[in-house]
């Protein structure tokens, strides 16, 4: 206790030292109930523990100095100096490195080095306290005691490999927090890198604890670096009649109708091979979140199915099932009598049979899977739809990633289309299938045909089209994306020609 001399007060009484002692531990507790609940106590709390030991061992350690001494007084002396050591250590490390360059530097330190760094620290603090205090000599008593040396290499032996490799991999970086990785035969987003393991969720939520061994070993797939872009690779058989071009094109509508597929870089098909069954196409398109990736293949893998029906694609068997078939079998979507669904609906009821029968011969029968866009706000439109099975929603304002508003569900024997074909105006609102749906297209021609034939069938028809604007008109007052009616040219020149077009007088 040379320091002591140098204040001969203390050394002469001691327990005046003690006394100071006991007022630190009083204050240290008191900080402690001040912070109580904060961050930075949580943060510092074994710092300030292991200061307030540090003061009760300085304190019986001071008493016992008075009286000369025993082995206790000396052991509580040396525990004074360790844990004063170790608390600062502690509490410098939290303010300097957490809140002073993590927090307000925003520096990126890397955590398993701190560890080590605080581990080491603490066993050098710990070895000088032995030598210089308690007059130990550590250094031969690790060297001679070569048994205990090799026991604890061996067991140490996984742990301090797992360690390293922790560290090899905090200097390399081949993924951070967050990022989505594939690893030996785990792949999952990573949730934490620690000393030893690394944790990642896989997309079942199943948490897998990696050693950071088998990471080093590995090799590591980073889909998240050096930018989230991930290009994914689908492939399926289109049949032989079927021209390329056709299919491309429809593949190309269902991609660029799925907002998670990126614009660019742009996605392609490619006509690969020509197989036993058919033709092999491969879709190459960018996402940026991978996490997504199961169900965004999923909506595409669906609506290709819908869209390749529409264009009259077909998808083969394989050719090992040696089906021999003269027609391509129906599917349930194909429905039955087209006649006998438009004269179910009330639309056409004024409507005389041969003209039924003809207008039949000319609809074409098309079918949507659920989420599937018929027309979009805004399209140019020159057709009209009879509904012969499922339902659709009527939205507006859904453009530009808007969700938009539901303005009106139709369902069996309800029409869509006719504002655009009739007015000549873009398609004034979307109408998305709300289940499997299939519907009957009425081309502007074949719809004229009906129009002079039985032209009264137009007032049932303009009287549900002007009550249809009306809503809409009430609920764009309503929609904050949408200008009100009064300050949408668009709009107003639609109902100028409905109104126009039916000789409504204003
Ligand atoms: P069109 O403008 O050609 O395309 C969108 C269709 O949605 C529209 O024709 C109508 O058939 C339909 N539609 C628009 N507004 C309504 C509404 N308020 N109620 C029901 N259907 C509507």
């Amino acid at each position: 206790m040379k320091f002591l001399e140098k204040l001969p007060l203390l050394t002469t009484h001691p327990e005046l030292l003690a006394l100071l002692f006991a007022a630190g531990f009083v204050l240290i507790a008191g900080l402690r109930v001040l912070l109580h609940r904060t961050r930075i106590r949580t943060r510092l709390d074994s710092g300030l523990t292991l200061l307030m030991i540090a003061l009760v061992a300085g304190a019986i350690a001071m008493l016992g100095g008075g009286t000369g001494g025993g082995i206790l007084f000396l052991d509580a002396y040396a525990v004074f100096i360790a844990a004063t050591a170790i608390g600062l250590v502690r509490i410098g490390l939290v303010l300097f490195v957490d809140f002073y360059l993590r927090e307000r530097k925003g520096a990126a330190v890397s955590t398993i080095f701190r560890d080590v760094a605080t581990l080491v620290t603490y066993f050098l603090i710990i070895l000088s306290v032995l030598r210089y205090t308690l007059d130990i000599n550590v250094t031969s008593l690790v060297a001679t005691s070569a048994v205990l040396t090799a026991i604890i290499g061996l067991a140490l032996q996984d742990l301090l490999g797992s360690v390293i490799s922790g560290l090899v991999l905090e200097l390399e970086a081949p993924f951070s927090r967050d990022d989505w990785i594939h690893v030996g035969t785990f792949e999952g987003q990573v949730l934490e890198v620690g000393w030893r393991t690394t944790k990642i969720r896989t997309r079942v939520n199943e948490v897998v604890t990696l050693p950071n061994t088998y990471l080093a070993r590995e090799p590591v797939v980073n889909y998240s670096r050096p930018d989230p872009y991930h290009g994914d690779t689908l492939r399926f058989e289109a049949a032989y009649e079927a021209s390329p071009h056709s299919v491309k094109q429809a593949v190309l509508g269902v991609l660029l109708a799925e907002a998670s597929v990126q614009r660019h870089p742009a996605p392609e098909v490619r006509t690969t091979q020509y197989d036993d069954s058919g033709i092999q196409y491969e879709v190459r398109y960018w996402l940026t979140e991978f996490g997504e990736l199961e169900r965004i293949r999923d909506r595409i893998m669906t609506n290709l199915w819908y869209a390749l029906r529409r264009a009259n694609v077909r998808i083969p068997f394989p050719a090992r099932d040696l089906f021999v078939y003269s027609q391509a079998p129906a599917s349930v979507l194909d429905g039955g009598d087209v006649a006998a669904t438009l004269r179910r609906v009330p639309l056409f009821g004024p409507l005389a049979d041969h003209s039924l029968d003809q207008l039949a011969t000319q609809v074409h029968r098309l079918a949507f899977g659920a989420g599937e866009v018929v027309v979009r706000e805004g399209d140019p439109g020159d057709s009209f739809y009879v509904i012969e099975r499922g339902a659709v929603a009527v939205v507006i304002g859904r453009q530009n990633g808007s969700a938009g508003r539901t303005i009106a569900k139709l369902g069996a024997d309800d029409f869509f289309g006719e504002m655009s074909l009739l007015a000549g105006e873009p398609r004034s609102a979307t109408v998305v299938a709300q289940s499997d749906v299939t519907v009957l297209e009425v081309s502007r021609a074949a719809f004229q045909q009906i129009v002079l034939g039985d032209p009264e069938i137009l007032e049932p028809i303009s009287q549900i089209a002007s009550h249809r604007l009306e809503v809409q008109r009430e609920q764009r007052r309503f929609e904050e994306a949408i200008p009100p009616f009064g300050s949408d040219p668009a709009a107003q020149r639609l109902l100028r020609r409905i109104r126009a077009f039916f000789r409504i007088g204003e």
